[in-house]
């Protein structure tokens, strides 16, 4: 065998050397390189069919930590090494109408009560702006709109480490459709038609896909980042608010995942996108240790505008506030009142929570709030007024055991006098529970990719594989 014989060779001129003058000893050295050299060639080439294996393994069923491709599992040879399987994804190549499109017409999405321009909230893959400032927030803070999860979990999907081509082998089928940035061009002062065209023709398009057929749409899922209550019109009186998508027949079996769901058992909440878009666990764990350390000076806190239209007296809202002004020292308000624009600036409202112990979240247009989030995200426990704005709502991110994390005033009940009456004690342990939750609620910056955390869009895919393998079990 050519690679014996060469390595007997360097043997040989391995002794022959040593035993050479001193003068030799640098071209002497040279060949022993050389020989080295050729040997170390030979023997790969040797182990390569081996080697390549291996590799090819490696490459195809990739852990957590390396980048995204397309992969093509049938066509492999069967691997126990596949960490894969049961967790593929099908992404549905869209007509750019349902997606891109729609964003690039962005003004059109921009309404003239906007501060800022929807345009201006797609920077960086759909989180907005970057916001400047000093060492904590670093690169990772944005001034993210609330209605922008469409994009930014889509462009999470894009580097998803298990998609795939062959939708045979997918245990979910994605549809990527901007579903709430899509209505929201049409909602004031449109028809119903204008209102309803894109959901029915993704409805139509979607009907007459090989991948529908398999499951009857039960293994595809979307998101909208509007409440789901938008998309439920009942009748076609154009003064009905909302588009009819989630009634339409052909709609029925596809799961929504959405900021806020209602009583439909296919729509699934998941939470708003905060300002933190972290990338990589360390900035996480940074963040936990700070929020832990801070000075908490006020009882609770409140960040909010009165609602001006319909009954204001007695409404929730209003009570709150009053209560919170009456109770002097213990509550903070930021007035979110239109005239100032306080609740614009992240860093007013991170302020604002991560000084104080309780944070006061009640409904307002709808049961659930952005404030919830960014609240948890501050270590400041969540005191609610419904359990619609959180317990019904996000039962795959947040802990079954609420009473763990956050407090429940219901109907006239003194918010001083309540939350005065939770022991020292009682606040430390819950505001752990609450920094805890921290990771499970952020969503990660869609160009990187979290290590060992897992954040809100991995819980929400967890999720998404439980609930259609039960969908399709029967
Ligand atoms: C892989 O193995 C499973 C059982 O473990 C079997 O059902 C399947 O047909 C195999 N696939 C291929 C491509 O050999
Ligand atoms: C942050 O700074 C960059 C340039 O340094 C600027 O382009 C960007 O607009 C700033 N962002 C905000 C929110 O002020
Ligand atoms: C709805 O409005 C669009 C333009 O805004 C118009 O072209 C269309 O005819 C209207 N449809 C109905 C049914 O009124
Ligand atoms: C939805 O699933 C049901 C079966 O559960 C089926 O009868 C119906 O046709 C499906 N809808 C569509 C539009 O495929
Ligand atoms: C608690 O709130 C009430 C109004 O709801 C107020 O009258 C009372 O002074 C407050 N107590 C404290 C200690 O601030």
């Amino acid at each position: 065998m050519k690679l014996y014989a060469l390595i007997t060779q360097f043997f040989a001129a391995n002794i022959k050397w040593k035993r050479q003058s001193r003068r030799k000893n640098c071209s002497n050295q040279f060949w022993f390189v050389l020989f080295f050299s050729v040997a170390i060639f030979f023997l790969l080439l040797c182990f390569n069919h081996l080697l390549f294996e291996n590799i090819k393994g490696f490459v195809y069923f990739p852990g957590k930590s390396t980048g995204s491709a397309t992969y093509f599992p049938g066509k492999l040879k069967n691997s126990s090494k596949d960490s894969c399987l049961g967790r593929y994804i099908y992404v549905h190549d869209l007509p750019k109408r349902f997606n891109e499109d729609v964003i690039k017409d962005c003004q059109l999405i921009t309404r003239p009560s906007d501060k800022y321009s929807v345009c201006k909230s797609l920077e960086n893959s759909g989180l907005g702006p970057r916001i400047n400032g000093s060492n904590l927030w670093k690169n990772s803070w944005f001034s993210t709109n609330q209605f922008m999860l469409e994009v930014i979990f889509h462009n999470r999907m894009r580097k998803y480490d298990c998609l795939t081509d062959d939708f045979t082998v997918a245990s979910a089928v994605f549809v990527p459709y901007y579903a709430g940035l899509d209505l929201r061009r049409y909602l004031w002062g449109f028809n119903t038609s204008m209102r309803d065209s894109s959901g029915v023709d993704l409805i139509d398009w979607l009907a007459r896909k090989p991948e529908w057929k398999r499951n009857l749409g039960k293994d595809h899922f979307l998101i909208s980042g509007r409440i789901a209550r938008d998309f439920r019109r009942k009748s076609n009186r154009k003064s009905e608010w909302g588009s009819n998508f989630r009634v339409l027949p052909g709609s029925e079996n596809i799961t929504m995942l959405t900021i806020e769901s209602g009583s439909s058992i296919n729509d699934i909440a998941v939470p708003y996108p905060t300002y933190f878009h972290p990338s990589n666990d360390f900035q996480v764990h940074e963040w936990q240790e700070f929020v832990r350390k801070q000075n908490r000076p006020y009882l609770f806190s409140f960040a909010g505008a009165r609602r001006r239209r319909s009954k204001q007296k007695g409404s929730i809202r209003t009570q709150i506030i009053d209560q919170c002004q009456a109770s002097n020292k213990l509550c903070n308000f930021l007035d979110c009142d239109s005239s100032s624009n306080n609740c614009d600036h992240p860093a007013n409202l991170i302020n604002l929570f991560q000084t104080s112990i309780f944070c006061l979240q009640p409904p307002g247009d709808s049961l659930t709030r952005r404030s919830t989030f960014d609240s948890i995200l501050s270590g400041c426990i969540p005191v609610f007024f419904h359990p619609g704005s959180a317990y019904t709502q996000y039962v795959w991110h947040l802990p079954k055991d609420h009473k763990k994390y956050s407090v429940l005033i219901s109907g006239n009940g003194r918010i001083n006098q309540t939350l005065l009456g939770v022991s020292k004690d009682e606040q430390m342990a819950m505001r752990e529970e609450v920094i805890k939750l921290i990771p499970r609620i952020l969503y990660a910056h869609p160009s990187s990719r979290l290590d060992t955390i897992q954040d809100a869009f991995d819980l929400a895919i967890k999720g998404i594989f439980k609930r259609i393998q039960i969908l399709t079990q029967n």
